[in-house]
């Protein structure tokens, strides 16, 4: 189908409805890290946090949507940019519908994540750098996977044979080697209530 044959059907109800409806503005949390730097362990203690504060959040993780919406996706390069793309989309939807989207995918090249932001309105998107050293990954390694990668029993791994392109413009650095996971979250929430993100 072409695209001209489609059109944006827009809703009645507008971005500033839902904020005074839900008393906070919505954005995407982009956590992008190697594995084993703690980007999940970040989401979904964020999640819980805004969840007290009553706010709505909604995490999308790397693991559980490659088990449904991108299990038909692998680890190339290509594979890598079409996950992004689709979470990007995805999580657009989340922000539009008012809701805090945390997202927590390797998302290991620069122009995929400038790709994912360029989906995004200004101000929507807030890349957060989950740094934390490769010896340091490969020494937690909680899935044993470094360990599988090492001896070429996966292919492509984030780190191992396959690159990781540190952020350079990123809004929010975590360093997870050296902040305690509480400190982490406060550091963002910091973030969010100071841009007034949260009221
Ligand atoms: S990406 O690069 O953003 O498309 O990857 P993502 O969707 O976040 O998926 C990463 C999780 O998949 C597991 N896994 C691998 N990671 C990297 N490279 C290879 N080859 C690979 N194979 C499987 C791994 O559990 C990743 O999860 P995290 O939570 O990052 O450890």
């Amino acid at each position: 189908m072409s695209e001209s044959k489609i059109t944006w059907c827009p809703s009645i109800i507008v971005r500033d409805d839902r904020y005074r409806l839900n008393n906070h503005k919505s954005c995407v949390l982009w956590l992008t890290g190697l594995s084993g730097s703690g980007k999940s362990t970040l989401a979904f203690e964020i999640e819980k946090e805004l969840y007290n504060l009553n706010c709505h959040a909604y995490v999308l993780d790397g693991d559980n949507i490659r088990h449904g919406l991108n299990n038909d996706l692998g680890f190339s390069p290509d594979e890598r940019k079409e996950n992004i793309r689709r979470i990007a989309e995805v999580a657009n939807l989340f922000v539009d519908a008012g809701i805090v989207a945390v997202t927590a995918f390797i998302s290991p090249y620069r122009a995929d994540r400038d790709m994912a932001r360029s989906i995004f309105h200004k101000g929507d998107f807030i890349e957060i750098y989950v740094k934390c050293s490769l010896s340091e990954c490969e020494r937690r390694d909680p899935k044993g996977l470094y360990k599988k990668a090492r001896v070429g029993e996966i292919l492509e791994f984030t780190g191992i044979s396959a690159p990781y392109e540190p952020p350079v413009l990123q809004e929010i650095t975590i360093e997870s080697e050296r902040l305690t996971v509480s400190e982490s979250v406060t550091q963002i929430l910091d973030f969010l209530i100071f841009h007034n993100y949260l009221y």
